[in-house]
């Protein structure tokens, strides 16, 4: 087999944001909702930064934009909810990344008596509170400390790669 000369990457490059967007995009991703019910409203947003942290304690986090307008509402509540999304969920994620008013229309929803609002259809629901806040360039990472847990559906996880919803089609061993 003949061997691909490879160049070596090349120090200090001016790192654009559109070309590490591209690239971050490579790094396929699952996708959650994080919502709650504030000052008798839902609110909420779709999020792929996503990710399992800690198991003792339970810790899972995700990262939101410095610019995002829900998360200064959202992080009032008291809990959280966080559901992973199904393949079938293109849609809702759009939805739940679209106008704020119109984010939970037609989505079937139950909300906790701590407000944590979960999608009734997703793969795994948690009830979470705010752990910790830690600020990340244009980010903010937070990490949710999870009270409740249900994986209550066996269905395909949504999945977020280039920019595009795929889904997983067939394991290889
Ligand atoms: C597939 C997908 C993944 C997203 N992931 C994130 C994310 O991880 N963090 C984030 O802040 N926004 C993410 N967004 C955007 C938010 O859902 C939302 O559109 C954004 O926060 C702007 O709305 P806001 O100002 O009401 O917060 C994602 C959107 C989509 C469609």
């Amino acid at each position: 087999m003949t061997a691909v000369p490879v160049t070596p990457l090349a120090t200090n490059q001016d790192l654009d944001p559109v070309a590490l967007r591209q690239a971050f995009g490579v790094f396929p991703s699952g996708v959650v909702a994080v919502a709650a019910e504030v000052d008798d409203e839902l609110v909420g947003l779709a999020a792929s930064s996503f990710t399992s942290v800690s198991l003792d304690p339970p810790l899972v986090s995700f990262s939101v934009a410095n610019t995002s307008k829900t998360w200064p509402t959202l992080r009032r509540a008291s809990h959280l909810g966080v559901t992973i999304l199904a393949d079938h969920h293109g849609a809702v994620c759009r939805q739940l990344a679209g106008p704020v008013a119109h984010r939970f229309d037609g989505v079937a929803a139950t909300t906790t008596a701590d407000g944590a609002t979960t999608l009734d259809d997703g793969l795994a629901r948690f009830d979470c509170t705010v752990y910790h806040e830690l600020e990340a360039g244009d980010h903010t990472i937070v990490l949710l400390q999870l009270h409740a847990v249900e994986q209550a559906d066996t269905s395909q996880p949504l999945v977020f790669h280039r920019s595009r919803f795929q889904s997983i089609t067939g394991g290889l061993g």
